[in-house]
């Protein structure tokens, strides 16, 4: 991840504290809510168990001389760098409605050469293991934390927007503050920094340029279409003939993870996610990345098929990434930037016969190449409807 997709989140957050501010009965009622789905399912365990459990999990009990820190490998927040291990969440869902002893058979008996490994120095008793899950279901129920970095700017802006109002209160009804300049350097520099913070997390709400968010697979395009050499077009296939180049089903996954079970830097617990959802009959909910508005009209099969553009030219080197990212900001002007300067290639090309007089000229020599904006490619209507 990167700063603008922290941007995003933090744009939410911005939306929520601000609507926390403005309409306090509301937010109040969502707390309220959270509160008690999260009491009703962990109703059995006592308080203590999940204390204990939680110290456990972070490795703050120790036994004998050492601890083993489970979320040193297992995130309990989001992170902006991709963790191959899964995170608390994930492994805390898949145990939620497992028994504790499916949870201490797996944990004592790892079940793949990656586990026995990351797991080895294990010397859990059973009582362990007992609010150890006590304390994943509490998890499992209530999910990552956010970032860090969130919060704290979160935290930030909420604060000078305090000692705004307060200076503002006191210039014009309490009027004790002697000292007028103070006043002055608050609302001074308050204001830019709310304005700039408000201008900039409004412009990153519509785009997403660098947005890249974790998928539900750790599926890898470095893995893939980098180390693997996997083409483009074996999973993207309608890349070339429709507009839009779609994302492979699990079929086509299974082409290859039938007996792939094992990855080198995940272990078992993503493809067997792959797996799962292939013999459920599930797709697996890719968060799409890249989306225009729906005004706006964008064809793969034009940019792919007939003019023969590369996916980098617009995707970037997609095959180094472990996430893929947006690495532009898909407005109109990138579009048409392109458009403007990108010759097209005439030549043998059937698509441009009805450009006859253009194809004329080239051949005298009048004009010595053709852009995309001479064939109509800034007209509105051929993107917009
Ligand atoms: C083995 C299958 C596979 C191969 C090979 C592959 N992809 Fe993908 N691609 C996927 C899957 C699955 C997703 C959805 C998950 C994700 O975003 O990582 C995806 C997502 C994408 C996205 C983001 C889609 C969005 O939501 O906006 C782009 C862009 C992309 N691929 C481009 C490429 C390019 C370029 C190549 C070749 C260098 C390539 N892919 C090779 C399977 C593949
Ligand atoms: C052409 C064959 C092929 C296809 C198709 C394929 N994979 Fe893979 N995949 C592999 C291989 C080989 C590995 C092992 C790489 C390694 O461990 O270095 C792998 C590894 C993985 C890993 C684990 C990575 C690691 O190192 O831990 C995940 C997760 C994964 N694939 C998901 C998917 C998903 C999801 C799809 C379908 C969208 C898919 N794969 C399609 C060949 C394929
Ligand atoms: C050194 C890193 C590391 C530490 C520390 C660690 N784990 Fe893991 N854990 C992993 C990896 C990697 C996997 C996935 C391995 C695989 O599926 O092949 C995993 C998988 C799991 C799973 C899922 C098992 C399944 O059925 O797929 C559970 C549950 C789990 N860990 C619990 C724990 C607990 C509880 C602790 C602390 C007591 C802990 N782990 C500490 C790396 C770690
Ligand atoms: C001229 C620029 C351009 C080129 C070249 C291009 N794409 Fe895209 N791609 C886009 C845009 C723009 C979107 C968003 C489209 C939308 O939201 O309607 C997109 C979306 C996607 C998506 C997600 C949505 C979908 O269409 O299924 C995938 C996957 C994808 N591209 C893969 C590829 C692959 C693979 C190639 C190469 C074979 C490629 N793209 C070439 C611009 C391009
Ligand atoms: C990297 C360069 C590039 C980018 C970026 C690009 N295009 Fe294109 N586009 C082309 C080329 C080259 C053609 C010419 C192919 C043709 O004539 O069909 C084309 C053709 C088109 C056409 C058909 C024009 C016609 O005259 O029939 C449409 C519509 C279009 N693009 C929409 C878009 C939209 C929407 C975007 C932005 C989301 C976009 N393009 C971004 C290179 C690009
Ligand atoms: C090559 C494709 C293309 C052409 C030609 C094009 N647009 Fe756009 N336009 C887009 C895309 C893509 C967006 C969405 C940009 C975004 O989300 O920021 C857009 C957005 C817009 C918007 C919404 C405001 C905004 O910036 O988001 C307006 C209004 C608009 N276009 C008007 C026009 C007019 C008028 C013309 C003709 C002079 C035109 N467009 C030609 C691709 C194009």
């Amino acid at each position: 991840m990167n700063l603008k997709s922290i941007g995003n989140s933090f744009s939410l957050s911005l939306i929520f504290s601000i609507s926390t501010v403005l309409f306090p009965l509301s937010s109040f009622s969502l707390d309220s809510k959270s509160d008690s789905t999260a009491t009703a399912s962990s109703h059995e365990a006592s308080h203590e168990d999940l204390i204990r459990g939680e110290r456990l999990f972070y490795g703050l009990v120790y036994q004998g001389d050492k601890s083993v820190n489970c979320a040193s490998c297992h995130n309990t927040r989001f992170v902006d760098s991709l963790n191959w291990n899964p995170n608390a969440h994930d492994i805390s869902l898949k145990y939620k409605d497992k028994t504790v002893k499916d949870l201490t058979t797996v944990l004592l008996r790892p079940r793949s050469e990656k586990m026995a490994l990351s797991h080895k120095d294990f010397d859990l008793s059973e009582s362990d293991i007992l609010v150890l899950k006590a304390y994943m279901d509490e998890f499992a129920v209530k999910g990552l934390k956010p970032e860090k970095a969130i919060i704290n700017r979160l935290i930030i802006f909420i604060f000078i927007s305090l000692l705004v109002l307060v200076s503002l209160a006191d210039i014009t009804v309490i009027k004790r503050f002697k000292y007028k300049w103070v006043h002055l350097i608050i609302l001074l520099g308050g204001g830019i920094y709310i304005t700039d913070t408000l201008v900039k997390e409004g412009l990153a709400i519509g785009r997403s340029e660098g947005y890249s968010p974790d998928q539900p697979i750790k599926f890898s395009h470095k893995i893939h279409a980098g180390q693997n050499g996997t083409d483009c077009l074996y999973c993207h296939s309608s890349a070339t003939t429709s507009k839009s180049a779609g994302i492979p089903s699990t079929g086509v996954c299974m082409n290859c993870h039938l007996i792939v079970r094992n990855g080198s830097r995940s272990g078992a617990f993503e493809i067997a996610k792959v797996i799962e959802a292939y013999e459920k009959g599930e797709p697996i909910d890719w968060i799409r990345i890249h989306n225009l508005p729906d005004h706006a009209y964008f064809n793969h099969s034009q940019h792919v098929g007939v003019a023969g553009l590369s996916c980098q030219e617009c995707h970037g080197p997609v095959e180094e990434m472990d996430r893929v990212t947006q690495i532009t900001d898909l407005s109109m002007g990138w579009c048409i930037n392109c458009h403007r300067g990108k010759e097209v290639s005439f030549h043998d090309n059937k698509f441009y016969e009805v450009y006859r007089d253009k194809m004329e000229s080239m051949k005298k020599g009048e004009i010595d190449s053709v852009t995309v904006e001479m064939v109509g490619g800034i007209e509105c209507m051929k993107c917009h409807y």
